[in-house]
């Protein structure tokens, strides 16, 4: 059966990665983000049953638009992948404010605001939410602090929706990735070392790869996973133990 997938930040990295995954199973997908040419790009590549959403889910107006758009049509998955950091090194009170608010907003509020845009679509029995948090949330996230504490929110986030949306048998999970280089996530900021000290970390002593997480994404969207909610699930190769 095609299942409606709509995932946030899935015009690079692993929203992408995890579009495709559904796509390539013949799922209808729309990826949702800010920049309409990487998302025509990317939905260009997932064949006919892509569509993209250009939106900015840090605030309502952007929410409201995915919600017009998707209509009365009920969804399957919804995938947070939207995310990233403002954070460099702040040095005085209006930069950290900047900071934590803009890592608060890119990261909690896009996933708040898009599930909640949908709440009404989401498919009662067996929907599935998936989050994309981070293992900066357990190890404190260097950038000024600001980025592993938008994560670590997306926790309690997930833990609540867990219960809320229980009694429509929909699931709540949050996958926690390691390090995965394949995206824009990491800019300017990477390099050989930063690059090694990250894989060094990992039990695995590798990278992780998009399809990592996006299998992992997949099968929590399964009816194979139907009985796991409420869960923090780290794909970083054993860099982080638990949740
Ligand atoms: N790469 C890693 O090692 C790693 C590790 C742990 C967790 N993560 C998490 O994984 C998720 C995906 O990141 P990635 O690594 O794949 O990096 P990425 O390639 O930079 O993807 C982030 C995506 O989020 C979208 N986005 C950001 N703010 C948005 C907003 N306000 N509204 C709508 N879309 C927005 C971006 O698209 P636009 O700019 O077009 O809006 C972009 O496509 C993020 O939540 C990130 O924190 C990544």
């Amino acid at each position: 059966m095609t299942r409606r997938i709509v995932v946030s930040g899935g015009g690079s990295g692993i929203g992408q990665a995890c579009a495709q995954w559904f796509a390539a199973r013949g799922d209808e997908v729309f990826i949702v983000g800010r920049r309409e040419q990487k998302l025509k790009d990317a939905a260009g590549t997932m064949g006919a049953n892509a569509n993209f959403i250009v939106a900015d889910l840090s605030n309502v107006s952007g929410a409201q638009i995915v919600r017009d758009r998707i209509g009365s049509a009920k969804v399957d998955v919804i995938i947070c992948a939207a995310g990233g950091t403002a954070a460099k090194t702040p040095t005085d009170l209006n930069e950290i404010d900047y900071e934590w608010r803009a890592d608060i907003d890119q990261n909690l509020m896009t996933s708040v605001l898009l599930v909640e845009a949908l709440r009404e679509n989401i498919s009662r029995p067996g929907g599935r939410i998936i989050g994309i948090g981070s293992i900066g949330a357990q190890l404190g996230s260097g950038y000024g602090g600001s980025y592993g504490a938008a994560k670590a929110a997306m926790h309690g986030w997930i833990y609540w929706l867990a219960q809320n949306l229980a009694e429509g048998d929909v699931t709540a999970n949050l996958v926690n990735p390691g390090f995965i280089p394949d995206t824009e996530f990491f800019g300017e900021r990477m390099n050989e070392d930063f690059r090694k000290v990250r894989v060094e970390r990992s039990l695995l002593k590798r990278a992780g790869s998009l399809e990592d997480v996006a299998d992992t994404v997949g099968f929590l969207a399964s009816k194979e996973a139907g009985y796991i909610t409420g869960q923090i699930i780290g794909v970083s190769g054993g860099t982080v133990f638990g949740r």
